[in-house]
């Protein structure tokens, strides 16, 4: 990217690397070529002929690009979630109406939408998965989640009516972008959810949520993962307003308890004690299983997924129902399972998922609401979050699984935020 600046013009790989000379930088478009002097910058498209391409202002802060006291990255970006989930709300209910302009499709095409693909990769798909449950509950649309490289690979069923959208934190993941691109000649409208003002996923998308999370500088995603939950959320409200599924005020009850979940998140901040306990006890172990049923089940593959990348422990994440099809035979003394327990429809289920686990010796840690003091009964450690709607269940369940891999991956000696073999963006097919 190029920046622009009072005294002089800049050229880096990343804004971070400038933004203590310029917050108005240029992101080059594929083949474009830009001059550097002094006193100006030109810019030519791949043909030599002058483009004026948009100048966009960062407005997020040098602090963002540094650890503010904490002990690195990882910590830092956890903590700063609450403020992830306001900014991301803020001004997205009017009148109790969703209001998302950025997307530039009329309340009326949005009524057609008949289908939903999510498209994306590691964290973001999660986040995704997430999202299918509420699209489909609130807007009764079937919605496909699929990780790109696939879902370029195939001929999935696309007509004008089909609305993918593509999630990414960097804006710039290969397999994503290819996805876009293929997914709009086949004809459909796609949303892109993404970080980075200006990124590609930005740039090719017809319409662009921006998720508030600002710079993420660890690998593994913590509070970009949160934003594109919360976006997506949205988008699901969104569509269940213009469906005629969702009342006013359903919406407004939704929306208000989505915002509170930033004051939830930042109780579950203010005590890791019982996170450290559980963390310590698994910590020697070779393969840890997470668990879990509905939202729970798609919460515990991020959950899993944190671990191996910054611990390099093995974790395996399964729907629980389908524990005696197979991973039940993983389990003997000591082997750890982390269940996400929160008091919701399927509570029971998972409750006897865990009593089978518990009787063939599993460790198990149990991610509970506050107040259940039944669990105790069925786990070796409880973590406690506050009570939420099952909905949202992801958005406060998933910040104490963040902190647990980061504890055991400390406690292993790991590097949190340059886990070894990844890259923030994977930009190679
Ligand atoms: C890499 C990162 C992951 C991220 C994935 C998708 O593997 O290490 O943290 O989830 O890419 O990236 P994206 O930028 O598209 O969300």
């Amino acid at each position: 990217m190029v920046g622009v600046g009072q005294l002089g013009s800049y050229v880096a790989s990343d804004i971070i690397a400038m933004i203590d000379a310029t917050r108005d930088v240029v992101v080059l478009a594929d083949g474009q070529v830009a001059v550097l002097r002094p006193e100006e910058v030109e810019f030519f498209d791949a043909a030599g002929n002058p483009v004026q391409p948009a100048i966009t202002h960062i407005d997020w802060d040098v602090d963002t690009a540094e650890k503010g006291g904490y002990p690195d990255f990882m910590l830092k970006e956890i903590h700063e979630q609450p403020r992830v989930i306001r900014d991301t709300l803020a001004g997205r209910l009017e009148g109790g109406s969703i209001s998302i302009d950025e997307l530039d499709m009329s309340a009326e095409e949005l009524h057609l939408v008949d289908r939903v693909y999510i498209i994306a990769c590691g964290t973001s798909y999660h986040a995704g998965l997430i999202a299918k449950n509420l699209i489909e509950a609130w807007a009764r649309i079937p919605c496909e989640v699929e990780v790109a490289s696939e879902f370029r690979y195939r001929d999935p069923i696309i007509t004008p009516t089909t609305l993918v959208v593509a999630v990414s934190q960097s804006g710039e993941t290969a397999d994503t972008l290819a996805a876009i691109r293929d997914a709009r000649v086949k004809g459909a409208k796609v949303f892109g959810i993404t970080n980075v003002v200006g990124s590609p996923v930005a740039r090719e998308s017809d319409g662009v949520i921006y998720t508030k999370a600002n710079k993420e500088i660890a690998v593994a995603s913590t509070k970009s993962f949160l934003g594109q939950v919360v976006s997506l959320t949205l988008l699901a409200l969104l569509l269940g307003q213009s469906h005629g599924t969702l009342t006013t005020g359903q919406i407004k009850l939704l929306f208000s308890e989505l915002a509170d979940t930033a004051e939830q998140v930042e109780r579950i901040l203010a005590d890791d004690t019982a996170i450290r306990k559980a963390a310590h006890a698994c910590v020697n172990a070779t393969s840890a299983l997470f668990i879990g049923r509905g939202m729970g089940s798609a919460i515990s593959y991020e959950g899993a997924l944190k671990l191996k990348e910054i611990s390099y422990l093995h974790a395996e994440a399964y729907a629980a129902g389908e524990m005696k099809h197979g991973p039940i035979a993983l389990i003997d003394e000591g082997f750890p399972v982390i269940a996400i327990a929160t008091r919701g429809p399927v509570y029971d289920k998972v409750v006897s998922n865990l009593q089978e686990s518990r009787a063939r010796g599993a460790l198990i840690v149990a991610i509970a609401t506050e107040g259940d003091e039944e669990i105790k009964r069925h786990a070796d450690h409880v973590i406690y979050i506050p009570k939420v709607r099952d909905a949202f269940s992801p958005i406060t369940a998933s910040v104490p699984l963040q902190m647990f891999a980061r504890c055991i991956a400390l406690e292993r000696g790991c590097d949190v935020d340059q886990p070894r073999n990844l890259a923030k963006s994977v930009t190679v097919e």
